[in-house]
């Protein structure tokens, strides 16, 4: 192991600058790097060419192991220490050999919530502000002249790194990644499902009845007008919440569906006939941009839809939000962004915040108990949700129910 690694077990107290600080930063001053792994360490020990497969680095091992009892000025060396580590390019996603980010293993210890895990989720966020402005093509960089490769991506950390979790890769490349190859899916009803008929990706789950009243409930909460209540839904799925909106009586109720088979569906059970539905067949991408010339306005807009990415809200749907919003309606959407993890679930309830207040819109987030959680990738025990579905997307304790209105 190397010194910089040792450093970070805090075998002695307490934990004073002098014998922590101090020696950190002249080790990477000396070159070390802050992702420099225990595994490359004992590889280089013991002369092993390999590339290792998992990345402990010194993030890692001071999340292992930082005391519980530490007081503050020991908590603000440790803070410092990290702080260190952040500057000088270490990974808050990298994952160590058992999975876990720095976060997780934070999480794991019982420290979520503490200064520690707040100083992981703002460097997640600093990381991902950063990729975003380094893959906008409207922004340009001056090269480095001391560094051939000053713009490679690969030096930049993402938000799930390549390697971060199998099945997030999956989902990029079966129907749950790509807009065109879902919408060309056969997809099938179940009790208390819609699926993919091939593959069995989870489209929409009975399960989520909690989190949909809670989104139908926020859009009926500042109504201009009694008699003029606007509602737009994007993404019917099962219609749990636009059953929920329906049940409230909106003067009209508008419906952004672009499935075939969602929209058979629908016609099948009545939604076309009923009093004040205007279906929007198609992609909301495609429907939406007409309503804004049309002078129509809502109340409460909600979006949940499949396959799509953040990109595709923060690029295209916030524009079309802001233009279509009353000034004193309500903003909400099914908030799965980055719920793989709840250290990558913060970082991104962090960065929607901060683009939704380019748009002049302010986001509150009620924190709700998830009502299913699998820590399991698999998970086919019979009375599990996730039976038969190739993918668990869910695995936060913890659901952050969004609320966006204007500032
Ligand atoms: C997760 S489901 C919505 C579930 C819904 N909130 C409910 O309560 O049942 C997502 C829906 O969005 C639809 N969808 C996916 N991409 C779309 C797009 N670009 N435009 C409109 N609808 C889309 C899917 O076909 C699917 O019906």
């Amino acid at each position: 192991m190397s010194d910089l690694h040792e450093l970070c077990y805090f075998k002695t107290r307490p934990i004073t600058k002098e014998e922590y600080l101090v020696p950190l930063k002249a080790y990477l001053k000396a070159g070390i790097p802050a992702t420099y792994t225990t595994e490359e360490a004992h590889n280089y020990e013991h002369g092993i060419e390999e590339e290792p497969e998992s990345n402990t680095t010194p993030m890692h091992l001071i999340c292992e192991n930082v005391p519980g009892d530490a007081d503050e000025e020991e908590e603000n060396v440790v803070l410092e220490m990290m702080e260190q580590l952040w500057l000088n390019g270490a990974g808050w996603c990298l994952l160590n050999n058992k999975n876990e980010t720095p976060g997780c293993v934070l999480l794991r210890r019982g420290f979520h919530g503490t200064k520690y895990w707040e100083s992981c989720v703002d460097s997640g966020v600093r990381a991902e502000v950063l990729l975003r402005k380094l893959n906008d093509p409207n922004v340009e960089f001056l090269d480095d002249p001391l560094s051939e490769d000053a713009s490679d991506e690969e030096d930049v950390p993402e938000l799930v790194e390549e390697n971060a979790s199998e099945s997030v890769q999956d989902m990029y490349n079966g129907p749950a990644g790509a807009t065109d190859t879902y919408l060309n899916t056969k997809l099938e009803y179940k009790d208390d499902a819609l699926v993919t008929k091939e593959g069995a990706d989870g489209v929409m789950m009975q399960w989520e009845d909690e989190l949909m009243k809670a989104g139908s409930e926020s859009l009926f909460k500042h109504i201009e007008d009694p008699n003029d209540v606007n509602i737009l839904n994007i993404g019917f799925g099962m219609g749990i919440i636009d059953t929920m909106i329906q049940a409230k009586n909106p003067t009209r109720h508008y419906i952004s569906e672009a499935h075939p088979d969602v929209l058979k569906k629908m016609k099948e059970d009545g939604w076309y006939d009923k009093p004040g539905v205007v279906i929007l067949e198609g992609k909301w991408q495609d429907t939406l941009p007409d309503l804004l010339t049309k002078g129509v306005f809502f109340d409460g807009i909600y979006y949940d839809t499949f396959s799509e990415h953040y990109e595709d809200m923060v690029n295209d749907l916030f524009d079309v939000v802001v233009g279509l919003l009353k000034p004193t309606g309500t903003f909400s959407f099914f908030n799965g962004l980055g719920a793989d993890r709840l250290v990558c679930y913060e970082v991104y309830k962090k960065v929607v915040d901060l683009d939704l207040s380019n748009y002049g819109l302010s986001v509150e987030f009620q924190t709700m108990k998830a009502p299913v959680t699998t820590l399991k990738e698999n998970d086919d025990s019979e009375d599990s949700v996730w039976k038969d579905i190739k993918r668990a997307y869910w695995r936060c304790p913890l659901y952050y129910h969004p609320e966006a209105r204007f500032m």
